[in-house]
């Protein structure tokens, strides 16, 4: 006898295109070095009494031969590049915008998914749901992705999701769902990330690190995407409670007014722990996941990794392959963009895939934060 419950529509999810939002703003290393010492040596003739009775630290010079050989970091894009290099500031600063005008992250979250769009042919009426995954919301509420989706004209839902430097990853699994699910056709996946405003421009340890950008990924079912697309083989998402990634800011410390504002208020890290902790945790978890989707690990064709440190990035893609990659294996956008957090693997994906062949097969790759990681098997269809 037939079954008369009628089945759920279920699709098959692929990446149809993506987009890219680059501020103009650029700061090299050797303004961002020379402006933190101007700071340290403001910093320290100021306090040289307290300094001198042991009361006030003295601060140290930072380096660009440190910064690239630590990091692999040469430049970052920034939105507002005068106020975070002035010494007496050192923070991005922009006029606030009144409720009618869109906000700034949504701003280049539109900009980025309007490319996704474009070269995808995809009309915005088409597009069911935004998902606005990223680690640095402008506000709580109304949701980033609800902005952007009503400046795009796309008639569905939207929603934010933060799972720091693994946003984006998350976020493509998120919508995968949605269309294995049948609950959707179309979902963008936006990741505008202003990091400049959480970065610690005065801490030393990591001042250097992160640096401005949006982008975005049109997840869809295969039924109605471009003929040239991402299969998506698989998605594997994994968390681990760690504090050595850590930023405190949030509307409850206005219930501690003496706290507000200090560092802890900012990005915090344990450089040398995340960097021992993370490269084995993620490669083991690319080679369970490729032995799971019955893929040779050693035969992929490109890793787009999270782009946080080169080291990192040279370790994992070691461990994968099987030998040391090159660029063209393992490509890096560190030098130029440096950590742009959840959209650094997907700017590493949206400027290195298109000269791919039909049939390979990669890897976009996110860690982070949490911690948190996130894989994303893809291979080139047309
Ligand atoms: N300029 C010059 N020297 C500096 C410096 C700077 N800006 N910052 C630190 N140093 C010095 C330190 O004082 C230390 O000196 P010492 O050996 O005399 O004590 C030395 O350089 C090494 O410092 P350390 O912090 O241990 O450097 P590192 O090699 O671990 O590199 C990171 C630092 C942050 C680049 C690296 O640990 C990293 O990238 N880790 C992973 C981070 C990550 O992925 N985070 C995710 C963020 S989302």
């Amino acid at each position: 006898m037939q079954n008369s419950t009628p089945q759920p529509m279920t699709g098959h999810p692929v990446i149809s295109s993506t987009g890219l939002f680059t501020p103009q703003d650029v700061i090299t290393n050797e303004e961002l070095v020379a402006s933190f010492n101007a700071f340290v040596d403001l910093h320290n003739a100021r306090n040289a009494e307290a300094i001198a009775a042991g009361e006030v630290e003295q601060l140290q010079h930072s380096s660009v031969e440190f910064i690239e050989k630590a990091s692999g970091i040469k430049a970052r894009h920034v939105m507002a590049k005068e106020p975070v290099l002035d010494p007496e500031i050192m923070a991005p600063r922009w006029e606030e915008r009144p409720d009618d005008e869109i906000s700034i992250l949504a701003e280049i979250g539109v900009k980025a998914a309007e490319e996704a769009l474009k070269r995808a042919g995809r009309d915005p009426k088409d597009v069911d749901a935004v998902l606005c995954a990223a680690s640095n919301m402008q506000r709580p509420y109304p949701a980033m992705a609800v902005e952007i989706q009503d400046a795009l004209g796309i008639d569905g839902f939207g929603f934010d999701m933060n799972v720091a430097c693994s946003s984006a990853t998350f976020g493509i699994q998120t919508a995968a769902d949605y269309i294995r699910a049948g609950n959707a056709k179309s979902v963008l996946v936006v990741s505008p990330e202003i990091t400049s405003g959480h970065l610690n421009w005065r801490d030393r340890d990591s001042h250097f690190i992160f640096g401005d950008v949006a982008t975005a990924v049109l997840v869809e079912d295969a039924a109605v995407a471009p003929e040239q697309h991402w299969d998506i083989l698989g998605t594997k998402l994994k968390t681990v409670f760690s504090n050595n990634i850590r930023n405190n800011f949030g509307f409850l410390n206005r219930a501690h007014p003496e706290t507000e504002g200090a560092p802890d208020k900012l990005f915090v890290q344990e450089g040398r722990k995340v960097f021992k902790e993370v490269v084995p945790m993620v490669a083991q978890m690319i080679l369970d996941e490729a032995e799971r989707l019955d893929l040779d690990p050693t035969a992929l064709r490109r890793l787009w990794l999270h782009q946080a440190n080169a080291g990192m990035n040279r370790l994992i893609a070691h461990r994968v392959l099987g030998h040391e990659a090159d660029a063209d294996e393992s490509p890096t956008v560190l030098d130029t963009y440096g950590n742009t957090s959840s959209a650094g693997s997907i700017i590493a994906f949206h400027k290195h895939s298109e000269d791919l062949a039909d049939g390979d097969v990669g890897l976009i790759c996110s860690f982070g934060a949490g911690y948190s990681a996130g894989t994303v098997f893809v291979r080139k269809v047309g």
